[in-house]
């Protein structure tokens, strides 16, 4: 079967973008940052994406496109037949694992984006903003339409293929995401008192920044940038022999910091200028889903056109964030069942898209009807979350950047980040050095603190 490649190198830097920009980026960063010292955070945020996310993301790029094949096909040719084969399935089942819950998330902005371009929230007291968000969780019908046709939708994307899908649909949704995030930073920075909020953002604060916070930002980082389970080795599976390994990496977590650090422009205005407390807007689901809505009517005027339309905007980024993401997430499974089992794209990605819909209803109705299944005091939507998030992303973080720095051949390594010797590598003997040693002592410090085995930082 004749493997497509990405047309153009800017429409494989902007689907990798796709895949790093997304609900991390706007309902957990800003929120991170703000807390944790404004700039200070931002800081060391900055730093950990150079000495640890970069030469992964560079390593997950080689990988990808020295083997041209799937994430688990990848590892295989690439371990020789020895077990690290293996890191290549585990990253295939955890990207399957995050996007059945990543895909509810994005379900609920398709319909908060739809309850702003009606204008639901005009008159809606403050209070019941909370209310609200219950009663469209814990409904068993509303949900779950909408994660059908968000999930409809990426599939959509993946059987059209490599260029005509998930290439085109980047080079459209990736502008467009830009431009809005532009257009709401501008207007929230505009309005009254938003300086209190850049200050807040901006401000560095060190007496704030403690190896905890070190610890969250180096969490941040791998999450933001789709690290640790081979997203962007299917995605650099397509690209073009001639593609700049590090270039395309540093353009990557340069766009995606910027659309995280404007984020925080788009909220933190909006949240001063209403006088309300930052440290009590939440984060995740709570920020997004309670706060900002009512922030955001409040800011701009209840029922306002303003109002409207920064309220529609704003949702209909998360919703195309999350969209971009979630179909990165849905193609290294489709790769996968693709060519391991020798079948059509359409019914390889079918098969996926029937897993997600299967386990995506279960997490979806896990805050309703199934909301009495619990495993750890925590419902089926958590457990996904949390399973993914702070067990499978470390371990296949960890045991990527091993492999890459220890097992994998260097003279191959060289090779193929300087494009057969065109590309000057400087960098080189660093970025196996931080392969080595700095990332898997700092992904093992990560995992061990949020499992919670790991109190002496605290
Ligand atoms: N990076 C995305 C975000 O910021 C989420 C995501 C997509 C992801 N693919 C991933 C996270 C792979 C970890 C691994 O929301």
């Amino acid at each position: 079967m004749e493997r497509e490649n990405f047309g153009s190198k800017v429409g494989a830097i902007l689907a990798a973008a796709g895949s790093a920009v997304g609900l991390g980026n706007v309902w957990r960063f800003p929120i991170e940052t703000g807390q944790n010292g404004g700039a200070a955070f931002i800081i060391i945020y900055v730093l950990c994406i150079i000495a640890l996310g970069l030469p992964i993301m560079i390593s997950e790029f080689l990988i990808g496109r020295y083997t041209h094949a799937n994430t688990a096909g990848a590892f295989r040719i690439v371990s020789n037949g020895s077990p690290w084969k293996w890191v290549g399935r585990l990253g295939v089942f955890t990207g399957w694992f995050i996007l059945c819950y990543y895909s509810v998330v994005g379900a609920w902005t398709m319909h908060y984006t739809f309850l702003s371009v009606t204008n639901a929230f005009y008159e809606v007291p403050a209070q019941e903003y909370g209310n609200i968000f219950e009663q469209f969780v814990s409904n068993p019908w509303i949900p779950t339409l909408w994660l059908l046709v968000f999930i409809g939708v990426i599939h959509y994307v993946i059987t059209r293929g490599v260029q005509s899908g998930i290439e085109k649909s980047a080079k459209l949704m990736m502008p467009t995401l830009f431009v809005i995030t532009v257009f709401l930073a501008v207007c929230s920075v505009m309005l009254p008192g938003a300086s209190e909020g850049i200050q807040f953002l901006l401000k560095p604060d060190w007496s704030k920044v403690t190896s905890a916070t070190v610890l969250q930002a180096m969490g941040q980082a791998f999450y933001s940038l789709s690290l640790a389970m081979g997203c962007l080795c299917t995605y650099a599976s397509y690209f073009d022999k001639k593609t700049p390994l590090a270039k395309s990496a540093i353009n990557v977590a340069f766009i995606d910091t910027v659309i995280a650090i404007m984020a925080g422009f788009i909220i933190f205005p909006s949240v001063f200028n209403i006088g309300m407390n930052p440290n009590e807007v939440g984060v995740g689901a709570g920020l997004t889903f309670i706060s900002l809505p009512n922030v955001f009517q409040q800011a701009l005027g209840d029922g306002t056109f303003l109002a409207v339309i920064f309220s529609s905007l704003f949702y209909f980024l998360l919703f195309v964030a999350a969209l971009t993401s979630a179909i990165s997430l849905h193609e290294v499974a489709t790769a996968y069942v693709t060519e391991e089992f020798g079948m059509s794209r359409k019914k390889g990605a079918t098969i996926v898209t029937a897993v997600i819909l299967v386990l995506g209803v279960l997490c979806s109705l896990s805050f309703g009807p199934l909301s009495h299944i619990t495993l750890l005091d925590r419902n089926i939507f958590s457990m996904f979350d949390d399973f993914s998030g702070m067990v499978l992303l470390p371990i296949g973080g960890m045991l990527i950047s091993i492999f890459a720095g220890w097992v994998l051949d260097r003279k191959l390594y060289r090779d193929e980040i300087s494009n057969g010797g065109d590309l000057k590598t400087p960098y080189f003997k660093l970025l196996v050095f931080s392969l080595r040693y700095i990332a898997p002592i700092a992904i093992s410090l990560v995992f061990l603190d949020q499992i919670g085995l790991f109190n002496i930082f605290k």
